[in-house]
């Protein structure tokens, strides 16, 4: 038995943000970054389509790329005071996330961090509010999913926190949000889609309903995520479309070790001088786990399946994946990203010596395996880790060595 959860509504297409006006409540929150969605206008049109609908308004500014436990508290903070029956975030993952994990401290003040990350143990939401999430960036999906990722720096380790409990109740899917996307941000987020569709679906939570949103989710992003970053703005809104369809996939089908690894890699490094993007970290290490996923015959098939929707060629499931491989890492070439950490730039561009000193990587890579193993997104990889291979598969990701075991 399992279980398919979504948002109740979902509006989509330009202009799709105007529907706030149909929200019903008395006071709304909006939570919102650094300021991207203001200089697009996007954030003061929010604002007037919440109050033609009759509320007051409170916004919550500044959160921060890969959002902190302190800014978590800080706006559950805000929210206790103000008193918001509607949460409304938009922008990217981050401080859409950011504003999930404010929700579940809002109706429960009692709830600790530590509580939050307890996976799929939230206490029952919308007693005090309920959720809008408009996504900006063509990537997390966070504005369908069940998952907010929240950093803890004292400990360099990103947590999910997974429950159905914060799927929003209405997610805004305007691709208007994502024309004003530096192109690096297009790579990142579109890299981070394509993860999202094929670990959802070589998952061992797969199934019928989450197969056909992420097969057609890759359809998408193969026909159109170089094109995105190339400037074509047809393809560009496509994407938004593509990567909410993904993130409907797995929020229900779940991930896998490649999101294991970018958890746990992320900022495990910030104390070198950058962190490694999420969505970068995703495009390095998916060739590497196909590689060592396809040992597993269901999951070879699978990999087979997808090559053969986006018309790879091959005569067998071995020359498939082999193909799979191939056409992945030449997404990354097209859109400027390094095949691995060795070669990762501080700002994220592929370079000879990144910004991982290799002493660094060796000194800490024990630990970050065994993080990786405990992350919420290893139990549904379709081929469990030991700690040995999880090292290994790590210094695959580092040194780009191919994956034999
Ligand atoms: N909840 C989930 O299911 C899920 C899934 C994958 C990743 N994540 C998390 O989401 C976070 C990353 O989110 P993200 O990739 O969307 O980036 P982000 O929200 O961190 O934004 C990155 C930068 O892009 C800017 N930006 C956002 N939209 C823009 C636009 N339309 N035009 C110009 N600039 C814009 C922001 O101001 C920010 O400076 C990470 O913390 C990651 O771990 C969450
Ligand atoms: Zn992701």
């Amino acid at each position: 038995m399992a279980r398919f959860t979504l948002p109740r509504d979902l509006y989509h297409g330009k202009g799709a943000l105007e529907n706030l006006k149909t929200l019903k409540g008395k006071k709304a929150i909006i939570c919102v970054g650094g300021g991207s969605m203001k200089r697009g206008g996007f954030l003061q049109r929010a604002e007037e389509y919440l109050k033609e609908a009759g509320m007051e308004v409170k916004i919550f500014e500044g959160i921060e790329s890969d959002p902190s436990v302190e800014t978590v508290m800080k706006g559950a903070a805000v929210m206790q005071e103000f008193g918001p029956d509607w949460i409304v975030a938009i922008g990217g993952g981050s401080p859409i996330d950011a504003a999930k994990a404010m929700w579940i401290k809002y109706e429960y003040p009692d709830c600790t961090f530590e509580d939050m990350c307890k996976v799929f143990g939230i206490p029952e939401l919308r007693k005090k509010a309920h959720f809008c999430a408009i996504s900006s960036t063509s990537g997390t999906a966070t504005e369908v999913t069940a998952f907010s990722i929240i950093t803890d720096y004292a400990k360099g380790i990103k947590y999910p926190i997974a429950d159905f409990e914060i799927t929003p109740d209405v997610a805004i899917v305007d691709p208007e949000l994502a024309e004003t996307m530096p192109k690096k941000l297009v790579a990142h987020t579109g890299m981070d889609a394509l993860t999202h569709a094929i670990e959802a679906y070589v998952s061992t939570a797969n199934s019928a309903y989450a197969d056909s949103l992420a097969i057609h989710a890759i359809e998408l992003i193969q026909a159109n995520l170089v094109k995105s970053y190339n400037g074509d703005m047809e393809a560009r809104d496509i994407m938004h479309d593509a990567q909410c369809l993904a993130g409907m996939a797995f929020s229900n089908a779940l991930l896998g070790i490649v999101h294991s690894m970018a958890h746990k890699t992320g900022a495990v490094f910030a104390d070198q001088g950058a962190h490694i993007i999420h969505g970068a970290a995703n495009a390095m290490y998916l060739p590497k786990v196909i590689a060592f996923n396809a040992k597993d015959e269901t999951a070879k098939k699978r990999y087979g399946v997808i090559a053969d929707y986006m018309h790879l060629g091959g005569s067998n499931d071995d020359e498939k994946v082999e193909l799979l491989i191939k056409y992945i890492r030449g997404m990354n070439d097209e859109l400027n990203i390094p095949h691995c950490i060795k070669n990762y730039g501080a700002d994220s561009f592929p370079t000879e010596q990144g910004f991982v000193p290799e002493n660094i990587f060796k000194e800490r890579l024990h630990d970050i395996a065994a993080n990786a193993i405990l992350d919420a997104c290893t139990g549904s990889n379709p081929r469990q880790p030991s700690q040995e291979e999880m090292e290994k598969l790590l210094e695959c990701c580092y040194y780009d060595a191919e994956v034999d075991f």
